[in-house]
């Protein structure tokens, strides 16, 4: 996948949805990968997934790399998109670029930042400095107390406008693809209809260019409550807590390890061990 391939991506000009998870280390991505899906996202849900905290707010740039990184190293040739953490970016443009060029050194081949029009400059600047950008509306979890939680984005009309110009400023500004976050269905239709470029929905319904989901959401790894448009392909929790619960009582019980799991002693060893004089 390559940029000017996505950037022409319009599920209305007979392009197939294009697919796209999260990823935060090597073997997921390289089992993702395998599977066929076009593009990664090294997301800062990276926080809430795998890391224990309770938002995305406490991500650093720091972080992302070292998770980027990982990634990398597990899909040498795959599209990887990186997000730009919470304080990466909003305090001014310069710091914007420095945050995405870092993305780009540590292997991403595009970031991503959350945010409408306020942030359309910062996405220009960091398309001027030669690094493709995909812009992030709708739901933007690292603002989500200003949006009053995760819930619902663009549920009135004034919203909904704000949402179709946000969308259309992030395209003006040279963003090469959108995801757009908990809308509803109508007005993913709507944004997806507006772009030139692709728009690749989470919980923004069917007709967008493309979807997007937390790869530990898809696997059923997410403990506790997980959101409306989560469909659950795997039920990993009940797989490994299986297999933890089952390595206790096998070792337990001593029936593991079993004769195969063994390493043969090398006969000059035998001389080290006391002599039995029964046997
Ligand atoms: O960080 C992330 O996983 C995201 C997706 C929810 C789109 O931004």
């Amino acid at each position: 996948m390559t940029v000017p391939l996505l950037r022409s991506t319009k599920v209305r000009n007979g392009a197939v949805p294009l697919t796209m998870v999260t990823a935060y280390d090597a073997p997921t991505a390289a089992l993702a990968d395998r599977a066929g899906i076009d593009l990664l996202l090294v997301g800062d849900s990276v926080g809430t997934a795998v890391l224990g905290f309770d938002s995305t707010v406490p991500v650093t740039l720091e972080m992302m790399l070292h998770h980027l990184a990982a990634t990398r190293r597990g899909v040498p040739t795959a599209h990887i998109v990186a997000d730009l953490p919470f304080g990466s970016y909003q305090s001014g443009t310069e710091r914007a670029i420095e945050s995405a060029v870092a993305l780009i050194k540590g292997g991403a081949d595009a970031v991503k930042l959350e945010g409408g029009g306020m942030i359309a400059g910062r996405i220009q600047a960091i398309v001027d400095a030669g690094i493709p950008v995909v812009g992030h509306i709708g739901l933007t979890p690292q603002t989500a107390g200003a949006l009053g939680g995760y819930r619902l984005q663009g549920r009135d009309l004034d919203s909904a406008r704000h949402l179709l110009d946000d969308a259309a400023a992030i395209e003006a500004a040279g963003a090469y693809a959108i995801i757009v976050e908990v809308v509803p269905s109508l007005l993913g239709k709507l944004i997806t209809d507006a772009l030139t470029i692709p728009v690749i929905g989470i919980g923004a319904g069917p007709d967008t260019d493309g979807q997007i989901l937390v790869w530990t959401d898809l696997a059923g790894l997410t403990q506790g409550h997980t959101a409306r448009f989560v469909r659950k392909y795997a039920d990993l929790s009940s797989i490994l807590e299986d297999a933890f619960a089952d390595f206790a009582s096998d070792v337990r019980n001593r029936t593991y390890p079993a004769p195969e799991h063994e390493y043969p002693t090398p006969d000059e060893l035998l001389a080290l061990a006391p002599i039995d004089p029964d046997a």
